[in-house]
């Protein structure tokens, strides 16, 4: 042990505390010993330092910080070190606010784009995913902040986000929703790692072993620190067991408590805590050491703007470019249509919300550039239904202009964490509004806000669509440079664009019914799925324009590398996405037709050509084999695709890989669906068969437990409980009618019972919520022992929280 001269002189009362935090952002300290309690704060795009005096859900005010893009947009510049850059940047502002863990970046796989918490996620490739959070987390960690990747692992919904159970085989695990992981944690070195809220195959990540222990510190030499999302600790005893160092928030003392008492009886052993306290002590000593010297340093306000719109750029997706009406001309008569224009639609709601330095809007910056600006409509309502005479002045003003410049995109109330999407349209009055201003005009460019993918029925009425994703406080000028080609757009999309929601290859078994979430779809999810299946999309992965063209050429291919030369055969300098597929030609176990095994950013000035080398890794030929539980190659050929989007392929070779003679692992007869990617349908016995055993019942008892959400006491026998449901979903409804997403009513909504003792900051006992529970599902006796078990928790949890508070 590291630190066994400090942990000799601690007690167990100590050392269980330490692994539990002292309240909603601080891990507790040992002042007698030197050791300072660290400040963990959110977040992803932008540091979220909660100012003194926040809510308990610590969603209140957070000190000034810039919001970069999000994950979601900057995912689509495929430049990993563009993110190390912005990472440098968030590690700054996170230690001058004194932040010694930045919870962030999050890298969650884009399973199914109804996922309210998209926009905070890189992508649908894990490759993709993982190289991106790497960045990051190098940029991150260069001062000596901690990054935290999260949520680890396979958190991909938020509905009943905190008690549901993702159910997957371990091959799907493997090779798409921890190879994301892996790659941040071995090429980014975090220091630090958030545990998910649900379960992964019936254990809670924050207590599974397989996870934290076996694939996480065993495999990948992941020597960080485990903290568990807010709530996340189901059973404090268990994470400790399994791996994991700190549960946030603080329950004033009623886990530390539970964890020595399990010490006392045996069922950890005193040596474990230590282990679990040194690995630590490691991350607290050295991030404090580096934040000390550099808290209260103020940060460059202006040139963090300046890169944020930098990175804005260099992540803008064009998307449509009909008779090459982008660039617009110097001097161009525009109207400017949309809400959007107005006041920015530029980060996601939730816990990633960023109290911005500063905030561009369209209509205040776009007097800098070179545009003769007829005027401003709204055209629709923020949030609602279409309002007529809104679009009439809208078309009038378009009849005035040469050009439309229409902003378009998803409300605030469509990209929350603790909210799904049900619909991938945007709001019909947007869509009403654009098909009318295109009848007055018929030079329409649209400017399109959103982190998620959405359908576009509605595409044949622009001449241009310029998406921008959501694009952080300087996005505004980003994209007014790029309809003016002052910049090239450069961006391509970092997941695929269905043509309708039921297209998606998870859209069968999303969301869950029950309490499983059942990934029936295996490794099919996005391009995986539809270039394998032949179901045509929107847009494709990888796909983005550029004002000038790129010609590739001369590939040559072997085992290690694929070589070939990209030329700007246009008139413009700009940057071309090279993307590298890997097709298995006859492999031993199912596999999708593509899969992204590399990708290179290149810039090329007008008529320039460069050589590109782009390195095959470890995972370039690997699939993961269940019978001797690793990574194995099958020897034989593999088509190496050179493409600028995955349906878009204009090199190929061939190489010839030796393999590992592994065992055959797949019955192709057992699982006939997933051979051919008809996942759509996939029957009980085949699931089955895939999982290699019964699929675990996911279905709910009927009977209150501890960890059922709040969301299902809807069900509850008791009245009071109903009533308690019929309040919170009103509540619910209330906030998503009025487009303002309210996290603490979505957090609560989703929680299960046992969280109330997690989140209350130390008011309620594990005990108090078995009480709750006896009174939710219960009558007559059963109620009364609820509250007897309620009152006597409450005056236990005085006692706990005073000595907690003596401790420290
Ligand atoms: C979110 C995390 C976040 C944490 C602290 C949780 O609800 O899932 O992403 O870091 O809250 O705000």
């Amino acid at each position: 042990m590291k630190h066994q001269d400090l942990i000799s002189q601690m007690t167990l009362e100590g050392k269980c505390h330490l692994l539990s935090g002292r309240d909603f952002w601080q891990t507790q300290s040992v002042k007698r010993l030197g050791v300072e309690s660290m400040t963990l704060s959110d977040g992803p795009h932008g540091v979220r330092r909660q100012a003194e005096g926040g809510d308990q859900l610590g969603l209140g005010g957070s000190l000034p910080a810039t919001c970069f893009p999000t994950a979601a947009t900057m995912a689509n510049s495929w430049d990993p070190q563009l993110g190390e850059q912005l990472g440098e940047l968030l590690g700054e502002e996170a230690a001058s606010q004194d932040v010694c863990v930045l919870l962030g970046p999050g890298l969650n796989i884009k399973r199914n784009p109804f996922c309210g918490r998209n926009f905070e996620y890189f992508s649908e490739d894990p490759y993709l995913a993982g190289k991106m959070a790497a960045g990051y987390i190098r940029g991150i960690q260069k001062n000596g902040v901690a990054a935290c990747p999260k949520h680890f692992a396979a958190n991909n919904t938020e509905l009943r986000r905190m008690a549901s159970n993702s159910v997957m085989d371990e091959r799907t695990l493997r090779e798409i929703y921890l190879t994301n992981f892996e790659i941040a944690v071995k090429e980014g070195h975090a220091k630090a790692i958030m545990s998910s809220y649900n379960m992964v195959n019936g254990v809670y990540a924050n207590e599974n072993a397989h996870l934290l222990q076996r694939i996480l510190r065993d495999t990948w030499g992941f020597d960080g620190f485990v903290v568990s999302d807010w709530g996340a600790c189901n059973d404090f005893t268990d994470g400790v067991r399994a791996g994991s160092h700190l549960e946030m928030p603080s329950t004033g003392g009623d886990s530390p408590r539970q964890l020595m008492q399990a010490v006392y009886e045996g069922r950890i052993s005193e040596d474990k805590v230590n282990t679990r306290v040194d690995e630590l002590l490691d991350v607290m000593l050295s991030t404090r050491a580096a934040v000390n010297p550099l808290k209260g340093k103020p940060f460059d306000v202006e040139a963090h703007h300046a890169f944020a719109q930098k990175a804005s750029e260099q992540s803008i997706v064009l998307l449509k470019n009909e008779e090459n009406i982008l660039p617009l001309a110097p001097g161009s008569k525009v109207a400017v249509i949309g809400e959007f224009a107005r006041k920015a639609r530029y980060q996601g709601a939730g816990s990633s919300v960023v109290n911005c330095t500063k905030l561009e809007h369209t209509m205040d910056v776009i007097k800098n550039f070179d545009l003769n600006v007829v005027g401003f409509e709204p055209a629709y309502p923020r949030h609602g239904k279409t309002d007529p005479a809104l679009i009439d002045k809208a078309m009038e003003l378009a009849r005035k202009a040469d050009y439309v410049l229409m902003y378009l995109g998803l409300d605030e109330i469509s990209e929350s964490e603790g909210l799904d999407r049900s619909t991938l349209a945007i709001p019909s009055c947007q869509i009403e509004a654009l098909k009318a201003v295109c009848g007055a005009n018929p030079n329409v460019i649209v400017v399109m806000s959103a982190g998620s993918a959405v359908e576009m029925p509605w595409l044949n009425c622009c001449k241009a669509l310029v998406h921008g994703y959501l694009c952080g406080q300087a996005g505004a000028s980003a994209v007014l440079k790029v309809l003016l080609g002052e910049v090239n757009p450069s961006g391509k999309l970092s997941e695929s664009y269905p043509v309708k929601y039921e297209d998606c290859s998870s859209s069968p078994y999303f969301p869950a019914k029950q309490r499983t979430v059942e990934y029936r779809e295996g490794l099919f999810v996005g391009y995986r799925y539809y270039e394998t299946a032949h179901v045509p999309v929107t847009f494709p992965f990888g796909f983005g324009l550029s004002y000038t063209t790129f010609a590739y050429s001369s590939l040559s291919v072997t085992p290690q590398s694929a070589t070939f030369t990209i030329t700007n055969t246009g008139d413009r300098d700009g940057a071309e996405v090279a993307e590298l597929y890997v097709h298995a030609k006859n492999p031993s176990v199912y596999r999708p037709v593509k899969e992204l095994k590399g990708f290179a950013k290149v810039f090329l000035k007008a008529g320039e050509s460069k050589t590109v080398t782009i390195p095959l890794d470890d995972k370039a030929f690997r699939y993961w084999n269940s019978v001797t539980e690793q990574f194995e190659i099958d020897g034989g050929d593999y088509d190496i695709l050179i493409g600028a989007s995955v349906a878009d392929i204009r090199l190929s070779g061939t190489v010839t890989v030796e393999g590992t003679d592994a065992p055959k692992c797949e019955d192709f007869d057992t699982i006939p669906s997933y051979r051919k990617g008809e996942i759509k349908a996939v029957s009980d016995e085949e699931f089955a068969a895939l999982l290699g055993h019964p699929i675990p019942d996911g279905k709910w008892a009927g009977v209150i437990e501890p960890n059922d959400a709040i969301a299902q006491l809807y069900y509850a026998k008791s009245l009071k409980a109903r009533f308690v449901w019929k309040v919170m979903d009103g509540m619910l409804k209330k906030s998503i009618e009025k487009g303002e997403p309210d996290l603490n009513i979505t957090f609560i909504y989703n929680m299960p019972i046992r969280a109330i003792g997690k989140m209350a900051g130390g008011m309620v006992s594990q005990s108090m919520c078995d009480g709750i529970l006896d009174i939710i599902n219960g009558h007559g006796i059963a109620f009364l022992k609820g509250l007897v078990k309620i009152i006597a928790g409450f005056i236990r949890q005085q006692g706990v929280a005073k000595k907690q508070r003596a401790l420290e």
